[in-house]
């Protein structure tokens, strides 16, 4: 029987040839939960974790929870949910420069208020966000090279966010209700103008409008209710004027008679 001789002979190595096998598989496996393009690394004592370039088109799960820098830049994410960055409670920096981002749920950014001093937002496709997205943050932020809405919406931003040095004049006007201010940095466009007290404006003529025709209303009526009564009081007056003057004429005439 030379085959079983064959198989008890080699049974330890093709064990141990197993076994390594399993455990390869093991190791791959667990290697693979990251997301593929991104590592991990200390970096002058920073824990980096890098995505860079990675094709990635959301904000990958299983970030390591100690990292002080992320590198999500150059990818194709365009949705920020609540909760992107849960978990990572020492954040220092957070790289989201280069991708397609058009929306920001308020609250994207929750749990970073405390340690996040850099956001990078910038080069993406950014038209128009609330400002509580950015509320609590004490990160500056980059938000230049974005198709900007100019409106009372960017100016409350502007006014909430704290901007990177020398990165507002890249904050340009890709849109706006006046034509002329398309191409122009926000900061120069709203030296001259404020978007919200225009706004206000138009709400308050709205409010005057709305307030002179209720009152309108209310004065027609009443002008109404008083003339529907005099008529009626008028009416009234005439039919007890009626009646003590057919009692005097029917006195009169009685007088009239006796004296006939
Ligand atoms: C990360 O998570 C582990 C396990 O849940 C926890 O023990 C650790 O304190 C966390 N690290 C940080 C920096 O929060
Ligand atoms: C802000 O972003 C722009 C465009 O990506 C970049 O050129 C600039 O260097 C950034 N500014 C700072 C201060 O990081």
């Amino acid at each position: 029987m030379p085959l079983v001789d064959w198989f008890l002979r080699h049974s330890v190595t093709m064990w141990l040839l197993l076994q390594s096998f399993v455990l390869m598989t093991f190791c791959f496996h667990s290697a693979t939960t990251f997301p593929k393009g991104c590592y991990h690394a200390e970096e002058d004592g920073y824990k980096t974790f890098r995505c860079s370039n990675a094709q990635l088109t959301e904000v990958p799960k299983d970030i390591p929870n100690d990292t002080n820098k992320l590198y999500l830049d150059f990818n194709q994410i365009a949705f920020l949910p609540i909760d992107a960055f849960r978990n990572l409670p020492v954040l220092l920096e957070l790289d989201l420069s280069h991708n397609a981002i058009v929306r920001i749920e308020s609250g994207a950014f929750r749990g970073l208020s405390e340690h996040l001093h850099s956001l990078d937002l910038s080069s993406n496709k950014l038209v128009s966000v609330n400002k509580d997205v950015f509320s609590n943050l004490k990160a500056k932020v980059n938000l230049s090279s974005n198709p900007w809405l100019c409106d009372c919406r960017l100016q409350e931003l502007i006014r909430t966010v704290d901007l990177v040095a020398g990165s507002s004049g890249s904050i340009v006007c890709d849109s706006s209700a006046k034509e002329e201010h398309v191409g122009k940095p926000f900061l120069q466009v709203v030296t001259d103008m404020d978007f919200c007290s225009v706004y206000k404006k138009t709400t308050d003529i709205a409010m005057l409008v709305t307030m002179f025709g209720w009152f309108a209303m209310v004065i027609s009526y009443l002008v109404y209710y008083v003339r529907q009564n005099q008529e009626d009081a008028r009416r009234h007056l005439e039919y007890l004027k009626s009646l003590p003057s057919k009692q005097r004429k029917s006195e009169e005439s009685s007088t009239i008679s006796t004296v006939v």
